[in-house]
């Protein structure tokens, strides 16, 4: 590489980077979120019509502002979440019940609850009507739960999470806390985004699916790493040399993850780094990607701090990479293996857990131990 440093221990591109590299500054951050038209069907591309079951960020909790409304889609559907005077949040389906109006675009916040702007019908958190201001008598049915849809809702870690079930089942497990977030010391978050153009359960293999590290990422070699799933949790830490503009140096990358949509993972070696991760379904072919990342204030804004730019930078390009194989990528129910890809199938099977309350069931208490070994 004639523009590398002797000691830049990187190894070469990959072919996805000649895509990503006429792509800088504001285009990048443009593509990482823009439509790409010409995609097949979802029908074309065997997408699983099913969304899983599991915590999912439908906002930053610094997005949204006490008495403020917003407007957000997710799991093809239209929802609202706002922020009451008593500082919670709080998610129902868009639509109001009485006329249809949407209640993200004009709705208002009224003590704690949502107040429609067609005619003012108000709604509590558990989507049942609280006031007509131009009624005598607000109708029973209006008065239930669920009149309209209510979703469960709990912040963590900087962020609003939903509880989706296709079947309203309540939650079945609770979210992670990371403690370095918010904590002194940390850096406020960093904040990326992208919308991806695949199924959640595609991008789910990607962890477990150890030759792309090399062919898509360019990884010095295949990652040496211990995955545990312990039930509906994942685990696992990989090591890796990790090659930096100032040679190679040992790495760790821990990660973990309670559902497909909820995750964090823990950099050590080149800069402690923390990224919770949060990847939400929006169409049954797209996803939005949120990464934030924290990092000591130290190591962040003192001499190495260049460092730590650099290790945040190399793993969102890890995203736009995967990101070009994921946009078109088919879904392959049935793969083709060969002895050298790794348990991509055990990722399928930890995946399988949140789709049915049968498998998940079976899960638990279960504990896999999955071991890869670098081979090139
Ligand atoms: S449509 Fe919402 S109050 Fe009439
Ligand atoms: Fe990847």
């Amino acid at each position: 590489m004639p523009d590398q440093a002797l000691n830049d221990a990187r190894t070469s591109p990959a072919a996805v980077w000649t895509k990503l590299e006429s792509l800088k500054g504001d285009d990048l951050i443009a593509w990482r979120t823009a439509d790409v038209p010409d995609r097949p069907s979802p029908d074309e591309r065997k997408l699983d019509d099913r969304f899983p079951f599991g915590w999912f960020a439908v906002s930053y909790s610094d997005e949204l502002a006490i008495g403020e409304v917003k407007a957000v889609r997710y799991f093809a559907r239209d929802l609202v979440v706002w922020r009451g005077e008593d500082g919670q949040a709080r998610v129902l389906d868009a639509y109001c019940r009485h006329l249809g109006a949407h209640m993200g675009y004009g709705g208002r916040v009224n003590g704690n609850d949502l107040e429609c702007p067609f005619h003012a019908w108000q709604y509590n958190e558990n989507g049942a009507v609280t006031r007509i201001p131009y009624a005598r008598m607000i109708p029973p049915q209006a008065k239930r739960d669920n009149c309209v849809r209510a979703w469960p809702v709990v912040e963590r870690n900087g962020l609003v999470w939903l509880w989706y079930h296709p079947d309203n089942v309540a939650q079945l497990f609770e979210i992670d806390s990371y403690s370095e977030v918010g904590s002194p010391g940390w850096t406020a978050y960093k904040k990326f985004e992208w919308r991806v153009f695949n199924s959640i359960g595609n991008m789910h293999d990607n962890g477990l699916d150890m030759a792309h590290f090399f062919y898509v990422h360019r990884t010095a070699a295949f990652p040496e790493s211990e995955t545990v799933i312990e039930g509906h949790r994942m685990r696992s830490v990989a090591r890796a040399k990790l090659g930096t503009p100032r040679g190679e140096v040992d790495g760790a990358i821990v990660s973990q993850n309670s559902s497909p949509g909820q995750g964090c993972v823990r950099f050590t070696g080149i800069s402690e780094t923390l990224l919770v991760s949060a990847v939400t379904p929006v169409e049954r072919d797209q996803l939005h990607v949120r990464f934030a990342f924290t990092q000591p204030q130290a190591e962040a804004e003192g001499p190495m701090g260049g460092l730590a730019r650099a290790l945040i930078r190399d793993i969102c390009k890890q995203l736009d990479q995967d990101k070009i194989i994921w946009d078109r990528q088919r879904n392959e129910p049935e793969p083709l293996m060969c002895d050298g890809d790794g348990p991509v199938p055990m990722a399928r099977e930890r995946y399988a857990q949140f789709l049915s309350a049968e498998a998940f069931e079976r899960a638990k208490g279960k504990t896999r131990r999955i071991e890869t070994k670098p081979r090139v």
